[in-house]
């Protein structure tokens, strides 16, 4: 599934991308200093890639000359009033402030909306990550709250906000018209 934007698109990822992105997620620099750090193996990245579904599904984010810059993913929490659907996003460092994370979350919001029957999607970013929190308002995501010492990173609890967007909040699509299904998941 390809979902095309004007200055990036989202492709699903494949196998062939799960080097890439185990380099990616185990490098500090890509998770930024927001993000506590991981270490995943390579057989834990396709054992969670081998469990990916519609409701849980990763992409890469691409440049239009095919360049790979970052990933982004929605997934489900379970919660117990309710699936909560949330979305993650990274890119690689040099390609940061350039406007594509913005574009990044406003296809995945058109693209949820449009093909999932869910009132809600969040996200959630710690207090000091302005770049997130600038793309989500960007993007039409709301404030909802402070997440009190969430997680624990290079050696701190860190407070995180949570955001979320309404499908009444987001009206139309801004980017997307159309979802091509040519996905292994569909
Ligand atoms: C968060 C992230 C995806 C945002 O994508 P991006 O392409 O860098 O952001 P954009 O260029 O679309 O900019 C969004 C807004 O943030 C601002 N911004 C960008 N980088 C910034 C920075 N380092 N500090 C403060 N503001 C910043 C931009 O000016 C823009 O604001 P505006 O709409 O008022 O002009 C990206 O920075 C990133 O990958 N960071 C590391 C990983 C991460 O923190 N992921 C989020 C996990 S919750």
């Amino acid at each position: 599934m390809l979902l095309e934007g004007k200055l990036v698109n989202l492709r699903v990822m494949e196998k062939e991308d799960l080097p890439l992105f185990a380099e990616w997620v185990n490098k500090p620099e890509f998770l930024g200093e927001y993000n506590p750090l991981r270490q995943i193996s390579r057989a834990e990245i396709e054992k969670d890639y081998d469990k990916s579904s519609l409701e849980q599904t990763g992409f890469i984010i691409e440049k239009k000359d095919g360049g790979k810059i970052g990933y982004i993913c929605h997934f489900i929490l379970g919660h117990p009033v309710g699936k909560l659907l949330e979305i993650g996003y990274f890119l690689v460092p040099s390609e940061r402030g350039k406007v594509y994370g913005t574009e990044a979350l406003n296809i995945i919001v058109d693209y949820l909306f449009l093909s999932k029957d869910m009132t809600r999607i969040q996200a959630h970013t710690e207090l000091r990550n302005i770049a997130s929190q600038k793309g989500l308002q960007e993007a039409g995501f709301k404030k909802e709250g402070t997440l009190r010492k969430l997680f624990f990173n290079r050696g701190e609890w860190r407070d995180a906000l949570l955001y979320s967007i309404l499908r009444e909040e987001w009206k139309e699509p801004k980017i997307l018209t159309k979802t091509t299904a040519q996905s292994k998941h569909q």
